[in-house]
């Protein structure tokens, strides 16, 4: 599928569909599974490419993963590997799976796919090596990671200036191999998934609201239940909001807070939004998410909104061309680091659709006009472009082509059949 034509859809949609189970989560449940001796089960793990990459790096590392079932003698016991571990696309596998290598006794080079090996991996120098980790990237700082095997790891408290999940979890992570407690802080607005599932096993607590203390030692073999995705679920959410009379059911999403920023910024645009929380998985709140069109206004997005929104800013450019007035960006700065340079990709995507935008330094203004056109999106390689793109289609009465539309499956490979499904 290397070119995708789509044409709108007329008429108003409701609809409940479940997605796939959560990436980061999925990540996060494949990597304490592999680090605690013994077997774990996972249930409803994701299913895009980004998980398989996490779940084959840990096979290279002599982790049994087979089906629901994840078999590890622990990671003082993974094997050391034969040749360089392939990351994929997933920033999230190279990152979190170079802190856990960067205390522990194995030698390692972690490599990716092209757009992998241009993103910024400087960032976690200081806190790992303040840490007693062993690790080195290239001099432009991007990948190959160079990693361990750590000679003295002991303990640290660490500040860093981005509000970053994926460093703070490879700290955390690295610290359980540490010889005494270890605290992070940062801003806040970080989903904040690997902290709650540490301190539900005993392994860390919270110093201040963003402020967190690992405590070293094993973690314990057990069962991990994967949510669905909010990230995924948000391209339903968005479609909803910009078809009138439609509503969108998604039940079972990870409710944590750090990943809710897209929800509240749908919220303060207008759309109708109920949230019932059914239960949790760690610590980790779960439920389930009602969106429904109510018209749109454009609203400005700042602080640790933008954190919160992070992996979804492609799609507030989308319904902020259908909203009425400006929607603006900021402190989004991080945007350019991610699968492509996304303040670059977003532009050319709502400007290739006939829609106003200016680009920022750290964001972008879109100009509402209520109506997008026909076009040709490039993805440059990016899940998050391809499937924003699609949500416009579907308002679009013209064609619009999406070119490499196949990157989607990077996080949910039965996407464009599930957008169809909203109006079978
Ligand atoms: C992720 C954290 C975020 C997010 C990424 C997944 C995670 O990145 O953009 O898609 O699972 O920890 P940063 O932590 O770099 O902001």
């Amino acid at each position: 599928m290397p070119d995708l034509s789509l044409q709108g859809r007329g008429g108003a949609f409701a609809r409940s569909i479940i997605v796939p189970g959560d990436k980061s989560l999925s990540h996060r449940a494949l990597l304490f599974a592999a680090m605690a001796d013994g077997d774990s089960l996972i249930t409803g793990l994701g299913t895009g490419a980004d998980v398989r990459s996490t779940a084959s790096v840990l096979s290279r590392l002599g982790v049994s993963i087979s089906g629901d079932r994840v078999r590890s003698p622990g990671v003082t016991g993974w094997t050391q590997p034969d040749a360089a571990l392939g990351c994929g696309n997933s920033g999230t596998t190279m990152r979190l799976v170079a802190g856990i290598l960067s205390t522990s006794h194995i030698q390692a080079t972690l490599i990716g796919d092209e757009s992998l090996m241009r993103r910024p991996m400087r960032r976690l120098i200081d806190p790992l090596t303040a840490l007693g980790g062993v690790i080195a990237v290239g001099a432009d700082g991007t990948p190959p990671i160079a990693v361990g095997p750590a000679l003295v790891p002991g303990s640290a408290s660490v500040s860093i200036t981005m509000a970053s999940a994926q460093v703070r979890t490879a700290f955390e992570l690295a610290a359980l191999g540490g010889t005494g407690p270890s605290t992070i802080d940062s801003p806040g607005g970080f989903r904040d998934h690997t902290e709650r599932w540490l301190a539900a096993v005993g392994r860390g607590h919270w110093t201040s609201e963003t402020a967190f203390t690992v405590t070293p030692g094993p973690l314990p073999a057990a069962r991990y239940e994967i949510p669905g995705d909010p990230s995924s679920a948000a391209y339903l959410w968005a479609t909803a909001a910009i078809h009138p009379g439609s509503t969108i059911t998604t039940p079972g999403v990870s409710l944590n807070p750090g990943r809710l920023g897209f929800l509240q910024i749908l919220d303060e645009m207008g759309a109708a939004i109920t949230v019932e929380v059914t239960g949790a998985t760690g610590g980790d709140p779960v439920g389930d998410v009602t969106v429904s069109e109510h018209g749109l206004t454009g609203t400005t997005i700042d602080g640790p909104l933008t954190a919160a929104a992070l992996d979804e800013l492609p799609l507030v450019a989308i319904v902020g061309a259908f909203a009425e007035g400006i929607t603006s960006v900021r402190g989004a700065g991080e945007l350019r680091a991610k699968e492509s340079d996304r303040i670059d990709s977003v532009t050319a995507m709502v400007r290739a659709l006939g829609g106003g935008i200016e680009p920022r330094s750290d964001g972008f203004d879109v100009v509402g006009t209520g109506f997008l056109e026909g076009g040709a999106v490039t993805t440059h390689h990016d899940h998050r472009i391809a499937m924003a793109a699609a949500v416009a289609a579907t308002r679009i009465p013209d064609r619009v082509v999406i070119r490499d539309a196949e990157v989607a499956a990077i996080s949910w490979p039965s996407f464009y059949a599930t957008l169809e499904e909203l109006w079978s």
